[in-house]
């Protein structure tokens, strides 16, 4: 068996903000914005209306109806978030519920940005044992929830934004789908892209301190927020965004090379490469590296920003939209981010 994509939706929240909008609240500008990441506007979701599992059941509905299902159908949930709704239960379960589905497995992924690569693959792995047969794999962030809107977060708030994106991965007996995957970590760079509080580190910091780019010393306060941390912003995102930035332009092309390795292709076979939306300019530098000209792969992250997990199904769909997918073209996948992980997959559509 093989496992194919057979559906495929996106969500986003309705509300853009632009730069010019942000540029209220902290000193940036638009132009810096735009020529550090290539973002011009993002998404945010409207409280009370939306969540990370209400955008995800969003994508959902959409790519569930174009498989030619119904939520019924459905046998196993992957989710993939670094927002979810709750610190537990995951937002798997809360996704099932909005679907008024029962009794079906749901996994929670937490891998951050290479979440909805690792999620495919658990997927395929699940199909083609024969185990299930219509997987419904999301990655869905909120964002704009629990980032600091004050100039000292800049660095990471301009680049972040909210939505949802959503594949059902079908067993199938053709010659399509899913030819490989392979996923990476090293948890040595856990702290340069992280959440650290609340946790249940208990302030046992157990990584680099010489890499953190705090000022000050951070206050790891374990699960319950102090008023110290939330006035030193230690209830934030850190991005040691530099460092970050080196590794991704060396992790991302090895795991799309490993990918084309693996099935006997070279990257001048790829019809179309979604690389996960970090940075317009990582983006540019993948490409540049591999040799695909601007018709082979697709970027989004000028309307949208970094929706981490999401960004890969958000800019799929979009690029399938659009008609820049067809039958028969061999799609890339590929992602880094937080952990470090890292990740490619290779897809005959
Ligand atoms: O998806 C998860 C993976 N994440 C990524 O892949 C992100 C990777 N990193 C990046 O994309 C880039 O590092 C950033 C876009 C985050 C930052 O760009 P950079 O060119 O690496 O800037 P920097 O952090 O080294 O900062 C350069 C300067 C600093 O000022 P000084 O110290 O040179 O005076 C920052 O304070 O830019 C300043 N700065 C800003 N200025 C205006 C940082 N953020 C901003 C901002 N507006 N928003």
């Amino acid at each position: 068996m093989n496992a194919k994509i057979a559906g495929i939706g996106f969500y986003v929240p309705e509300r853009i903000v632009t730069n010019e909008e942000l540029t209220e609240v902290m000193d940036t500008t638009s132009e810096w914005i735009v020529e550090r990441t290539g973002i011009e506007e993002r998404r945010y979701a409207e409280k009370h209306k939306d969540t990370t599992s209400t955008m995800a059941a969003e994508a959902a509905k959409i790519a569930i109806e174009r498989a030619g299902l119904t939520a019924e159908d459905i046998d196993f949930i992957v989710f993939a978030t670094l927002s979810p709704d709750y610190y537990f239960p995951g937002s798997g379960v809360l996704l099932q519920r909005h679907l008024g589905i029962k009794n079906i497995g749901c996994l929670d992924i937490r891998t951050q940005c290479t979440g909805f690569i690792y999620g495919i693959s658990v997927a395929d792995q699940y199909i083609k044992s024969g185990m299930y047969k219509n997987i419904l794999v999301v990655g869905a962030e909120l964002h704009s929830a629990g980032l600091d809107f004050s100039t000292r977060g800049r660095n990471v708030t301009v680049i972040f934004g909210d939505g949802a994106g959503a594949a059902v991965l079908q067993a199938t007996e053709e010659d399509k789908g899913i030819l490989t995957t392979n996923l990476h970590a090293d948890g040595e760079f856990a702290e340069h892209l992280a959440y650290f509080n609340p946790g249940t580190h208990g302030g046992v910091f157990l990584g680099d301190k010489s890499d953190l780019t705090y000022e000050g010393e951070p206050e790891f306060g374990g699960m319950h927020l102090t008023q110290e941390m939330m006035d030193k912003g230690d209830i934030f995102p850190h991005m040691n965004g530099r460092y970050v930035f080196k590794h991704a332009c060396e992790k991302f092309p090895a795991a799309i090379k490993e990918a084309c390795e693996a099935t006997g292709h070279t990257p001048d076979d790829i019809n179309m490469l979604i690389p996960h939306q970090a940075n317009l300019r990582i983006s540019q530098m993948i490409q540049l590296g591999l040799g695909i000209e601007d018709e082979r792969v697709y970027n989004n992250i000028q309307k949208y920003g970094n929706t981490t997990a999401a960004s890969i199904p958000i800019a799929l769909c979009e690029a399938w939209e659009k008609g820049l997918i067809k039958d028969g073209d061999l799609v890339c996948l590929a992602a880094f981010g937080s952990g470090f992980t890292w990740g490619a997959a290779l897809i005959r559509w």
